[in-house]
């Protein structure tokens, strides 16, 4: 019989051989990605995601790992079994705790994921929190019917047989919001691009201008963008997820900018000024990440509220993905997540063209 030990992933200084047990959650994080997916787009390396543990001074990142009971106790990165992951803010949101759990396909059923969860709570509460958060992914949204079950929005569904949902009921989370994943295949139409861009100038007028940058933001906008990330925070819906305002200066996003840097992550930032005001009014952005040149995440997209229903929206993603074609050519997808209640932003990404390919159920429990 398999028996296995919950241990904390070090914070090497590298990413070399001696560091197994970051290999080893590397390589479970990956396999059970591409289990739920069926695509390699979301795979990570080792590297990247030291690189993110190294910068823990807005959350905490503990980082476990299962490992196989071994009298030698060899070095071995494929005696990982399972991993968790926590994300526990530091400055906002101190009451919660996002937890990110998988096991390898071929050792569920066993009490891994469960004793993986119980280390990764008592962590939770021993910092004197009292929520954490989790996804269940799934590759396809279920039709209304039996098995299923809708969030406190309404909005969406999961299936109760999927192992992720079932795990997480069990342990008293509800579902509190339902995410759509939508795919964009590249090359695009030029034309089709550009007639919405144009159509999209027309409606929000001479006052808004574009500005771009890739990694460092200008130090002209570096306040702004502050501004834009803490909207960001709240203005997304939340469904009924808990989550209170995270606030970004200056100082956060440079922190961040060092962060992706050594993470080998670019942002390829798009935003509308508001020429009267010289001010931001909206803005978008995809990350390439150092795994491939095929895929890029969409990051983020926001038009602050005192601008919406302008088409500012349709006008930023548009501008990114002309640039985007331009500027890295090699890249044939793109991913996207949205709130299945979000039907502003849904509406522009399907009308440019996304898929629904997936999404992901968002759950969370209140710690008595
Ligand atoms: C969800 C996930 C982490 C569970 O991992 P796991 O190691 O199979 O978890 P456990 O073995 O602790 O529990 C799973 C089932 O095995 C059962 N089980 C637990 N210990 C057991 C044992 N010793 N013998 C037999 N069955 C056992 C549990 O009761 C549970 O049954 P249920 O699904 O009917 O409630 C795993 O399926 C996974 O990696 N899925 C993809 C990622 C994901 O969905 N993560 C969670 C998002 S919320």
């Amino acid at each position: 019989m398999t028996t296995w030990s919950i241990r904390e992933v070090p914070v090497s200084e590298t990413a070399d051989e001696s560091a197994w047990l970051l290999h080893g959650y590397t390589a479970a994080m990956n396999q059970v990605l591409v289990d739920s997916w069926g695509t390699r787009d979301f795979e990570r390396t080792a590297r990247e995601i030291l690189g993110s543990m190294h910068d823990q001074r807005y959350d905490r990142k503990p980082r476990l790992v299962a490992v196989r009971d071994d009298e030698a106790d060899a070095p071995d990165p494929t005696r990982v079994l399972g991993f968790a992951a926590l994300l526990m803010p530091l400055q906002d949101n101190t009451h919660t705790a996002h937890l990110d759990v998988g096991v390898l396909p071929e050792h569920r059923g066993r009490g891994i994921g469960s004793s993986l969860f119980d280390a990764a709570e008592a962590m939770v509460r021993a910092d004197g929190r009292t929520q954490m958060t989790m996804s269940s992914d799934q590759q396809v949204e279920p039709p209304e019917g039996p098995d299923t079950l809708a969030p406190t929005t309404g909005t969406g569904r999961v299936s109760t047989t999927d192992a992720g949902v079932r795990f997480a009921l069990a342990r008293g989370f509800a579902l509190e919001q339902v995410a759509r994943y939508s795919r964009f295949d590249l090359p695009f139409d030029p034309a089709i691009i550009a007639e919405h861009r144009a159509q999209a100038e027309a409606k929000s007028g001479p006052d808004y201008g574009i500005v771009s940058w890739r990694g460092a933001a200008p130090e002209e906008w570096v306040d702004e963008f502050a501004l834009l990330n803490t909207r960001m925070s709240t203005d997304a819906p939340l469904g009924g997820l808990d989550f209170e305002e995270d606030v970004w200066d200056a100082a956060r996003i440079r922190s961040t900018e060092k962060q992706f840097e050594e993470r080998g992550i670019e942002l390829l930032v798009l935003a509308a000024e508001h020429l009267p005001t010289h001010t931001l009014a909206a803005f978008t952005a995809f990350m390439a990440v150092p795994n491939t040149d095929e895929f890029v995440h969409q990051h983020d997209t926001l038009v602050l509220k005192e601008h919406r229903g302008k088409r500012l929206g349709m006008l930023v993603k548009t501008a990114n993905l002309q640039r985007l074609a331009a500027e890295r050519p090699s890249v044939r997808r793109i991913g996207t997540w949205n709130a299945e209640e979000n039907s502003y932003m849904l509406a522009i990404n399907v009308a440019l063209g996304f898929q629904p390919a997936g999404g992901s159920g968002e759950w969370q429990l209140k710690l008595r």
